[in-house]
């Protein structure tokens, strides 16, 4: 994530660069800082104090230099180094006359730092971006303008970038680019613009142009020139933009939870970035060493809600993957079940917002029992990630929805990354088995765009008759279903308020089935896998009690004759080549039928009744 802004023009850019950076708060907050080329060098002020950077910044501002008229702002999401001052954006070379911001992840620049003590330079901060101000500024003292300076650096750069960067030596001029990472120009007769998202430019240009991937943008006062890494100059496609501001700071969509549901390819192809590396798997911020882990002889999952799901997937991959047993206990009761914990034990904990007690206290009990803890997390130097020993950072960026989406499935993606992690340690599977599965991982985000377009499909279904007016839904799944079973029905027990079991669908016959009866809906999860003859002979229980049955299959089987049979509604859905990475992809239709008939209620499905998004109480 992270939000950038920039401008330059006739008029002092201050304004623009506060404005801008509190409109992309959504992108990140863990701090944010501007920079301005002023009388020869670069003024600058960066502020981190998590959701009160961007206002503790803007109050912050008062002794810029007046009247410039050029500038560059940053707001982050951390992801290499932690959330503090000396870490924020945006970052300057040693002679301080340069500034770049930058969203994105430099996957090369351990290699790209080698190159710095033969240019004089040392880096003073963590961060992965401070690596280019050195390497652009020692091409511009090499006699390079700025843009061919950038475009030289850029040619060596792995990984996915948006950044921007401001020369004392060229006041006037802004140099952006992009790989993958978000990044929209605008221009007014007298302004240029630059920013993540349309939201920190609209109502100020006048007209917006796409940025494809590998091009270099030079904005002037009122123009932008765009060219590819090799110089050659482009023309750039103009975009249309028909948002109000409202819409637009959800990036077009209604919500946030429908826009976090849409980031979920970008949520999971995040998480996997620079984690493969010729089909082995590198995980350099799990800090435990490989002896460490050869020793475990247990692993306990810890998590609350659909963290806990997320381990349920993952206790299956790593018992799977490494042949070692697991458990997954809710959080709050993990304490209380006396946990036979030691040093060879490993205690996983799971939470997207890392501050959440029960799973805080879980891991505190855990370490007070000498066990080693793994936090896989979301928000960078949350309390759990500093607390635990090793971490493993999920990449969706912040979540708002209260409802987790991206980040439920950057989890499931980090759980299935950890349990090949150890199968590769540990020699459980063989190189060339892990290289296949990571061959299949890096597939999934296409799999899950594809899964997104089942919207029309499922918005249909949920609006039909028989669904609309239930009351009372079941859902069943086995083995990894069963996840992805009792997530379906805690998205719409959440947001929609109405009564949805998750239910393993052998379970069923010893007890739930009794309340199956004509008008109860029953959404089985029977994509591929050992169990799916199986569920389709749970599924057959309930149909011959009554019930609405909606099945998701995978696409190949949409005309099985059983599957014909038995569906009232059917949902098709790509495989993904293993029948363990499947949650990841069959949740995607869950979320958007609890959102379809959470919207068609009139719920605010970002903030639902009664919950909030980190809970911080017992
Ligand atoms: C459900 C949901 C919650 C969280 C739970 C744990 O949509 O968002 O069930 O998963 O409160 O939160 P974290 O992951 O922050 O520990």
């Amino acid at each position: 994530m992270c939000g950038i802004i920039g401008g330059t023009g006739e008029t002092p850019v201050l304004p623009l660069l506060v404005e801008g950076l509190r409109r992309l708060e959504y992108r990140g907050y863990d701090s944010a800082g501007i920079a301005l080329p002023a009388h020869g060098t670069i003024w600058r002020r960066r502020k981190a104090g998590g959701t009160r950077s961007i206002s503790e910044l803007g109050e912050g501002v008062g002794d810029a230099p007046p009247g410039i008229t050029c500038g560059i702002g940053h707001s982050r999401w951390a992801t290499h180094g932690a959330p503090t001052e000396v870490n924020a954006h945006p970052h300057t070379d040693a002679s301080g006359r340069l500034a770049i911001i930058h969203n994105g992840i430099l996957e090369n620049f351990r290699e790209l730092t080698h190159d710095l003590p033969r240019r004089g330079a040392e880096l003073v901060s963590e961060t992965d971006t401070e690596v280019l101000a050195h390497l652009i500024a020692a091409e511009v003292a090499g006699g390079a303008g700025l843009a061919d300076a950038v475009r030289t650096c850029l040619r060596r750069v792995e990984g996915k970038f948006a950044i921007a960067v401001i020369h004392a030596d060229e006041p006037d001029l802004i140099v952006a680019a992009r790989r993958s990472s978000p990044l929209v120009c605008g221009t007014d007769a007298t302004t240029a613009y630059l920013a993540s998202d349309i939201p920190a430019i609209h109502g100020k240009a006048d007209r917006f142009y796409v940025i494809d991937d590998d091009r270099v943008v030079e904005l002037t006062p009122g123009a932008i020139r765009v060219t590819d890494l090799q110089g050659s100059e482009l023309v750039p496609e103009e975009r249309e933009v028909t948002w109000d501001l409202a819409a637009a700071e959800k990036g077009g969509y209604p919500d946030f939870m429908s826009k976090e549901m849409y980031e979920q390819p970008a949520a999971v192809r995040d998480t996997l970035l620079g984690r493969i590396v010729q089909g082995r798997i590198a995980l350099d911020q799990v800090r435990l060493s490989d002896e460490d882990l050869r020793m475990i002889d247990k692993v306990y999952v810890v998590a609350c809600g659909s963290s806990y799901h997320a381990g349920l997937v993952g206790k299956q991959a790593i018992q799977h993957w490494c042949r070692l047993p697991v458990e997954v206990e809710i959080a709050s009761e993990f304490r209380y079940q006396d946990p036979v914990l030691g040093r060879t034990s490993l205690v996983v904990a799971i939470s997207q917002s890392g501050e959440t007690i029960d799973t805080l206290e879980a891991v505190h009990h855990a370490k007070q029992q000498g066990a080693p803890v793994l936090a896989v997390c979301n928000v960078v130097d949350s309390s759990m990630a500093r607390d635990a020993d090793a971490v493993l950072y999920t990449r969706a960026g912040p979540e708002i929805g209260v409802a987790s989406t991206k980040c439920h499935l950057a989890q499931l993606v980090a759980m299935q990354v950890l349990a090949l992690y150890l199968a590769q340690v540990r020699g459980t599977s063989y190189p060339e088995e892990v290289a296949e599965r990571l061959g299949h991982l890096e597939q999934i985000p296409q799999r899950v765009a594809a899964a997104l377009e089942s919207a029309d499909t499922v918005k249909g279904i949920a609006s039909a008759p028989d669904v609309r007016d239930a009351r009372d839904f079941f859902f069943l799944g086995r083995g990894v279903g069963r996840a992805v079973a009792l997530e379906g029905a805690l998205k719409l027990k959440e947001i929609s308020y109405l009564r949805a079991e998750g239910y393993p669908g052998g379970e069923l016959k010893h007890g739930p089935i009794a309340l199956i009866e004509p008008g109860t809906v029953v959404v089985a999860v029977a994509t591929r896998s050992r169990l799916a003859g199986k569920v389709l002979s749970n599924v057959e229980e309930v149909k011959a009690r009554g019930a609405t049955v909606v099945l998701v299959v995978d696409e190949r089987d949409v005309d099985v004759p059983a599957v014909r049979k038995l569906a009232d509604h059917i949902i098709p859905l790509p495989g993904t080549g293993h029948e363990l990475f499947q949650p990841i992809v069959d949740n995607i239709p869950l979320q958007l039928f609890a959102y379809a008939l959470a919207t068609a209620r009139g719920n605010d499905v970002d903030k639902p009744r009664n919950l909030a998004k980190v809970v911080t109480v017992e």
